[in-house]
């Protein structure tokens, strides 16, 4: 059936007005003043902002990790980034030496497949460059549109991957049209700090942070964006946590390298001495990068504003405090890296940017949306409202005050790193391309119903996905 959403503030990445949408098979078909249809439902948006349904481009779901698995899988997982305002994830598939790309993706497939309520494409892991890999990336890329690639500088003896690998990709995906991403940390000065610290007896939580200090990860941002510009090739660091960082990519954008950043939430309001609560509780803030002293925060907040940092990603990777973070007791190396942080990251964003005056309404749209539709392949099918793009939205009340709390958050997991933070504005109702998913705070949606997207190379999705052709 018809929708027609009346009285709503339409917000997209450059524009704010007021308008009537209309949604008719999945897609936007019109906007405009006092639209009306006998057979269309109508829903009243008055006193709310409707936003593009936002993007998360980086989650971990149902992950293996640190001798555990994820607590939220794509079920849980997707119905938390709903409820969020979030209706489209890209989640990392991870791959293995000498297995095909093929047979992991095909995993990542069926971990999705019955259970995602939101859209979702697959980012996928490097962790070796040969002949063989070659061949089965440009299959990949074409069969299963996955146009970004992910390579870890860190987790040493698992993940990490050398800098002839890294290096190697860069060139490759110049090559094939694809987005390289780098999770930066100096991982093999990492592995010698923590033996040192744990040789010392230093076992708690706070040694996850001071073991793996800024530096470690301004210097793997500056060396991943120096190879991209050798290799004159394409970059998105994942997760900047600090000035050093930070730093990196505005030095290399200002050379003309094309790279991109993404910051957290979790970096935005958090502090390093989250790690130093006691009882063991700092675990609950373990995940790499780790929290920082908190002047980094105003760092991030101006990179946000000023554009040298552009996507805000969860790094969605949970795992609950009793059983399973728990491994890391008397060993804080082996606390599972990682927090639940997915349903909170547009309207923290909102709350603590917009609502604070550190960011416009329209940046935050972009930053939450827009821009990694357009960095991922996505847009304009998806991060806009326009007529043809799909009916991802977001009703977004900005008045209401609430306090996040684990009690009443939707994730699998048993803490909420943000208890007890107050903040203002909510997401009301939630759309999938033209059907509810979250209806006046409820769960509507279907586990199954979220769509694998394809996506678009890297730069090409105006050519690929242009508005004439989406309106098909
Ligand atoms: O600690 C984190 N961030 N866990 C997820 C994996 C990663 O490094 O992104
Ligand atoms: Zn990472
Ligand atoms: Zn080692
Ligand atoms: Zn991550």
């Amino acid at each position: 059936m018809k929708k027609i959403i009346k009285n709503g503030i339409i917000v997209t990445a450059s524009d704010t007005f007021e308008a009537d949408l209309c949604i008719e098979d999945g897609k936007v078909s019109q906007i405009g003043s006092n639209l009306s249809s006998d057979d269309a439902e109508i829903i009243d948006a008055a006193g709310c902002y409707v936003f593009p349904g936002g993007i998360d481009p980086h989650t971990h779901l149902d992950m293996p990790f640190g001798g555990t698995v994820t607590k939220d899988d794509f079920e849980s997982g997707t119905k938390a980034a709903a409820f969020g305002g979030t209706t489209t994830i890209i989640d990392f598939c991870l791959t293995s030496k000498g297995k095909s790309l093929g047979s992991s993706i095909e995993t990542w497939h069926n971990k999705s497949k019955e259970k995602a309520v939101i859209d979702y494409g697959f980012h996928l892991q490097i962790v070796e460059m040969n002949e063989d890999v070659l061949k089965e990336l440009s299959q990949v890329i074409d069969s299963e549109g996955i146009t970004s690639f992910k390579v870890f500088m860190a987790y040493k003896h698992q993940f990490q991957a050398d800098d002839e690998t890294l290096y190697k990709t860069l060139v490759a995906a110049k090559d094939l049209g694809a987005l390289v991403m780098v999770h930066a940390e100096n991982g093999d000065v990492i592995d010698y700090l923590v033996k040192k610290a744990l040789m010392e007896g230093n076992t708690d939580p706070i040694y996850h942070a001071l073991t793996r200090p800024p530096e470690v990860e301004g210097e793997a941002t500056g060396r991943a964006a120096t190879l991209t510009g050798l290799a004159k090739s394409q970059l998105y660091v994942v997760h900047v946590s600090c000035a050093e960082a930070a730093e990196k990519i505005a030095e290399a954008r200002n050379r003309g390298i094309d790279i991109w950043g993404e910051t957290c939430p979790q970096y935005l309001v958090l502090d390093q001495t989250y790690l130093e609560k006691p009882n063991f509780e700092g675990a609950k803030y373990v995940w790499s990068p780790p929290l920082r002293e908190k002047w980094n925060q105003d760092v991030l907040w101006n990179a946000l504003k000023t554009g040298q940092l552009q996507t805000i990603g969860s790094d969605q990777c949970s795992f609950d405090f009793a059983g399973q973070k728990d491994l890391g007791k008397g060993d804080f190396s082996k606390i599972p890296n990682g927090g639940p942080l997915i349903e909170d990251r547009v309207s923290i964003l909102y709350s603590e940017g917009v609502k604070k005056g550190k960011i416009t309404l329209n940046q935050f749209v972009d930053i939450t949306s827009t821009r990694a539709a357009k960095l991922f392949g996505l847009y304009p099918k998806k991060g806009t409202i326009a007529v043809g793009a799909d009916a991802d939205l977001v009703i977004f009340d900005p008045n209401i005050e609430r306090t996040i709390s684990a009690k009443t958050h939707h994730m699998a997991v048993d803490y909420n790193p943000f208890e007890g933070m107050k903040i203002t504005g909510e997401p009301v109702s939630v759309l999938s391309r033209g059907e509810f998913v979250i209806r006046e705070k409820a769960f509507v949606g279907k586990p199954g119903a979220g769509q694998y997207i394809k996506r678009a190379k890297y730069g090409k999705q105006f050519e690929n996905n242009s508005p004439a052709e989406i309106m098909l």
